[in-house]
């Protein structure tokens, strides 16, 4: 056998490329999609992370399009020993949580495209609330997201009376700030808790204990509207909510801006390019970068931020 050893090299690396390739189309196909017609409309189920025969889950699901190293990539800094919520949050909490979401339209809404843009999206929004990065930090400002999973020295107990039948402080309980999108007040982790058929009401703390809860919690927050007749955030970036002639006078048009209108308001809305609200945009933006969207298809400044925009609701304390 006079094989030398670059030919030797050359055929086992050709070797390891069909391995890999038959290896992705074998798992592709392990998924076993059920596809079935319902009422004249395709449904499927792809196992675990998109069960239920809906429409939205004949597209991709998250997992296929962002992968453990992209989840890495893009919070690279959670896990250094200057960060505070070390070995907390991990990709397999991120997508356990999303199995929650992605029959209903998490990430798997309009296409391949519109799907790594919410996801994207939705993780600027984590990334920019529980960022520790400051100007000078290594890695730069925007790579510390997830560095944080509550607030480390509360001010209050952010117990609010004015609730106190729907929703009554339980004793002892402290509605700090805790989560991936940060929920404070007792009213606000009460209507998580229900959303989520959870005690949070209760047990608040849960949500600093369990990182696919907290990761849960934010993608509610995404999913649901804040008020009736208004739009999720979900529903305003991927389009599925059409303007009134209100919004259009106040300037609110599907896209990223909105998403920041309806999370909270005027703390970032309608006062210009302001700091708080660029924070925001700027995690998106390179999140949309490292997933290989490129940032260019956030789409125009008055899609994208949220600076001209009227608020749909005055003044909103739960996410200071
Ligand atoms: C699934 O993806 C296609 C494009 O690949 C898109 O046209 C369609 O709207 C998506 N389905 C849903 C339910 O969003
Ligand atoms: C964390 O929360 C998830 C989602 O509610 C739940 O399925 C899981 O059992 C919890 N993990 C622990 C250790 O309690
Ligand atoms: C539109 O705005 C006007 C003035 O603020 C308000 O009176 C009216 O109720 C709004 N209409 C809707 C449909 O929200």
């Amino acid at each position: 056998m006079a094989v030398n050893f670059n030919i030797g090299f050359a055929i086992s690396l050709i070797f390891v490329a069909v391995v890999a390739g038959v290896s992705v189309v074998a798992a592709e196909s392990s998924k076993e999609v059920i596809v079935k017609t319902v009422k004249g409309q395709k449904v499927c189920d792809q196992g675990w992370e998109c069960k239920g025969l809906s429409k939205y889950c004949c597209n991709d699901t998250i997992s296929d399009f962002f992968q453990t190293y992209q989840f890495e990539d893009l919070f690279a800094k959670r896990n250094t020993p200057v960060a505070h919520a070390v070995g907390f949050w991990d990709y397999k909490s991120f997508i356990t949580a999303a199995a929650l979401f992605q029959p209903i339209g998490f990430g798997t809404t309009g296409g391949k495209m519109m799907q790594m843009k919410e996801v994207a999206a939705f993780l600027g929004h984590v990334g920019a609330k529980t960022s520790c990065g400051y100007g000078v930090a290594t890695g730069g400002p925007l790579a510390w997201g997830l560095c944080y999973n509550k607030e480390m020295s509360p001010s209050q107990d952010y117990c609010d009376d004015f609730y106190k039948y729907d929703y009554p402080c339980a004793p002892g309980a402290q509605y700090y700030g805790r989560g991936a999108i940060p929920i404070y007040w007792n009213y606000n982790y009460g209507a998580v808790g229900e959303g989520l058929k959870e005690d949070l009401l209760n047990h608040p703390e849960y949500i600093e204990q369990n990182a696919t809860l907290a990761f849960q919690a934010a993608m509610w927050r995404w999913m649901t509207p804040v008020k009736k007749g208004q739009p999720s955030a979900h529903d305003a970036f991927v389009g599925n909510w059409k303007p009134t002639k209100n919004d259009t006078l106040a300037k609110r048009v599907p896209g990223f801006g909105t998403t920041m209108n309806i999370l909270y308001g005027d703390n970032v809305c309608g006062q210009g390019d302001i700091d708080p609200m660029n924070v925001i945009v700027s995690h998106y933006q390179y999140y949309l970068d490292l997933m290989g969207v490129g940032r260019e298809e956030a789409g125009p400044h008055e899609v994208l931020t949220c600076a001209e925009q009227v608020p749909f609701n005055p003044s909103y304390k739960s996410s200071s």
